[in-house]
């Protein structure tokens, strides 16, 4: 038995594709593993905090020394980390904004990038001070652009700021297990975004099987 944590990003309802593919995955993964457990979170229509200045004293304070107050600071993120560390695959839903993620899902990172939490520091280490510690997930990501071509070697790579953010920060914290699905052309009209959407459907009945 898996627990999944599936996350939406979007701040669209019904006319959100990554909302949509999301909810397709995670229910055709429910029906090829029906042990698996699921626990939902909307950070694009319930958006999180941003970190403030109460919220780093807090992070970069041991634990044995934070005053209630700076605990009280970090009660959201460390909810949050809670609960990504107790999943073992993540189904993630992300738009593209402006070449990268919505304010909302960047909010949510820096949530749980928590040193202590999520990655260690080690200055002793100066080679690799940094050690992650979300070892042994896999994570899906499903993202929704309005444009298109822009894989490795193809015309837009350049303005591809999404995946290789996301495979860095994820990464970062030790979760390197990413398979993406991407739905393009948003904005290019009906049939070319339903040939999309109709690509990563097959994909999705595919990953699900394993
Ligand atoms: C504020 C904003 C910024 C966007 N920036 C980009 C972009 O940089 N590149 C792109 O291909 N599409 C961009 N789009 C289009 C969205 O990625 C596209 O509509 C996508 O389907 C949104 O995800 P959703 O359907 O899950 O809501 C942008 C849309 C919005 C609203």
């Amino acid at each position: 038995m898996a627990r999944i944590l599936h996350i939406d990003s979007s701040p669209r309802g019904d006319r959100s594709h990554s909302r949509r593919m999301t909810r397709e995955f995670v229910e055709q993964w429910k029906q090829n593993h029906p042990t698996d457990t699921v626990t939902y979170r909307d950070v694009g229509r319930n958006p999180l905090p941003h970190v403030d200045e109460p919220w780093i004293a807090g992070a970069f304070t041991p634990l044995e020394q934070r005053t209630p107050e700076l605990q009280a600071a970090l009660s959201i993120s460390d909810r949050l980390v809670d609960e990504l560390l107790a999943a073992d695959i993540y189904v993630i839903g992300v738009p593209v904004y402006n070449f990268s993620v919505p304010s909302g899902f960047k909010a949510y990172i820096d949530q749980i990038v928590r040193v202590g939490r999520t990655f260690d520091f080690e200055p002793e280490n100066s080679e690799n001070p940094y050690k992650p510690l979300v070892l042994g997930k896999k994570m899906f990501i499903i993202t929704a652009r309005g444009g298109s071509e822009f894989g490795v070697g193809e015309r837009n790579e350049k303005m591809n700021h999404q995946d290789p953010f996301l495979r860095t920060v994820f990464g970062f914290i030790g979760i390197t297990d990413i398979t993406f699905i991407h739905i393009e052309k948003d904005e290019q009209g009906e049939q070319k975004l339903a040939e999309s959407i109709a690509f990563a459907r097959l994909q999705i009945a595919q990953l699900v099987e394993n």
